[in-house]
């Protein structure tokens, strides 16, 4: 592998992340310090040209959604920047380490988006129960503002930034963009319909810029550093590092940054060691329980946004969950489709009812009665179907499972 720079994680461990002075006298802040020369304008062709897509599980190019926000309804008088920090994915651990390690990193990235976008107010939505982010970013965004990176006329550069921190209550889908701004305005968890996206109509009817913490994360290194060097890392067209969150029986367990591109192979048998003794690579479960199977032939892949979709897989938001010859598919594949029921929000008939299908047939008692074509089917019409994203997710792991291990005997 290639060396390459950390971007999301080059603090983590080394620095105090409860202190702005830790933070300022290893180069922090000095993007903010940049963007007095620099046009909104100009930050958002920076960002474009860095070709960094969104690392929250959607892949979408992060220079466009900012530009698409910036743009849309020239007169209304807000506009929002808002973190998506709800990490509800099963397998994935990563928006924590960055919140809990280096969590003036996150804001000042936020700062840069609100900037290039013109926002005035930006909320961080986070998962309740992250204690430690919880009690680190509080700490950070007190400290901002005692040290003038938040609040009025930030570093005289004529920008005025109020963030606030809302904690969500551990819905899966009020990770889900539109249903986490219901969310943000008080709202019970439902899905809104799109379109209208964010960018046009966000959180209380004005433009709203959605982001990943991971995402933000990247700002700081591509302001300070130049789009040049960020597009020296990755592949042709997924540029930058990448949070790897792995899980399962391999010998080093954790969160990995890496350059885009890093295969399969790499990932559990360098960086993580191999297999535990004893077990076998079986497959890998990448992107969650919204993800997709890959087995050995997909060892070799390159972990990136258009070798994975040329497969028909995907990255999503990071999560690799090894399988190995001693799981029981049937049972992991009991369990997505259980946490699929129990996370519906019931407000649409495909997904409410479609949910409970898939749960009642995989929980036939015996395997060889469980109806493959049934799962897949029921599946693909939720896919079609359904109001939000979440309805849409079940086919991804059916379908890839189906695919490379055809059924559970
Ligand atoms: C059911 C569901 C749950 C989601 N949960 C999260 C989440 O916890 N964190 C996140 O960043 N994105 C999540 N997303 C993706 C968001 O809708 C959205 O694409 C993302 O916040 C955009 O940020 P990005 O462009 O930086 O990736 C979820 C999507 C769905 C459909």
């Amino acid at each position: 592998m290639k060396s390459f720079p950390l971007i999301s994680l080059a603090r983590s461990g080394k620095v105090n992340p409860k202190s702005i002075e830790d933070y300022l006298n290893t180069g922090g802040f000095e993007a903010i310090k940049k963007l007095s020369s620099m046009s909104p304008e100009s930050v958002l062709d920076e960002i474009e040209k860095s070709g960094l897509r969104g690392r929250g599980g959607a892949g979408f190019p992060t220079g466009l959604k900012q530009r698409f926000t910036s743009s849309s309804c020239l007169s209304c008088e807000k506009r929002y920047v808002v973190c998506n920090a709800d990490e509800g994915e099963p397998g994935t651990f990563k928006d924590r380490m960055i919140m809990e390690t280096d969590p003036f990193l996150l804001i000042e990235g936020m700062i840069i988006a609100a900037f290039a976008i013109r926002a005035t107010n930006a909320y961080i939505y986070i998962r309740g129960e992250y204690y430690p982010s919880i009690e680190n970013l509080e700490n950070a965004i007190k400290q901002c503002y005692d040290k003038g990176f938040l609040g009025k006329n930030i570093l005289n550069i004529g920008l005025n930034l109020e963030m606030g921190l809302f904690k969500g209550a551990g819905s899966y889908l009020c990770g889900e963009e539109l249903t986490l701004l219901e969310s943000l305005e008080g709202k019970r968890g439902y899905p809104r319909i799109k379109p209208p996206f964010p960018a046009e109509k966000g959180l209380w009817g004005y433009p709203t810029l959605v982001n990943n913490v991971e995402t933000f994360s990247h700002l700081p290194f591509i302001i300070s550093n130049g789009s040049e060097d960020y597009i020296k890392i990755g592949t042709a067209e997924s540029k930058g590092t990448k949070l790897f969150c792995v899980s399962g029986n391999v010998n080093k367990t954790g969160v990995f940054e890496l350059p885009l591109g890093v295969t399969l192979r790499e990932l559990i048998f360098d960086v993580c060691g191999g297999m535990k003794d004893g077990y076998k690579f079986k497959a890998a479960l990448l992107g969650g329980a919204a993800g997709t199977f890959a087995d050995q032939s997909m060892l070799d892949i390159a972990l990136a946004y258009e070798t994975l979709k040329k497969e028909g897989l995907t990255l999503g938001s990071g999560a690799v969950i090894i399988v190995d010859d001693k799981t029981d598919l049937k049972k992991m594949m009991k369990s997505i489709l259980h946490f699929f029921k129990h996370e519906s929000c019931g407000k649409c008939v495909p997904c409410r009812i479609g949910t409970r299908l898939l749960l009642n047939e995989i929980s036939k008692q015996n395997s060889a009665e469980i109806d493959m074509n049934f799962l897949l089917n029921e599946s693909e019409y939720m896919a079609k179907t359904s109001l939000c994203p979440l309805g849409q997710s079940p086919v991804l792991p059916i379908k890839s499972y189906i695919r490379f291990f055809k059924n559970f005997q």
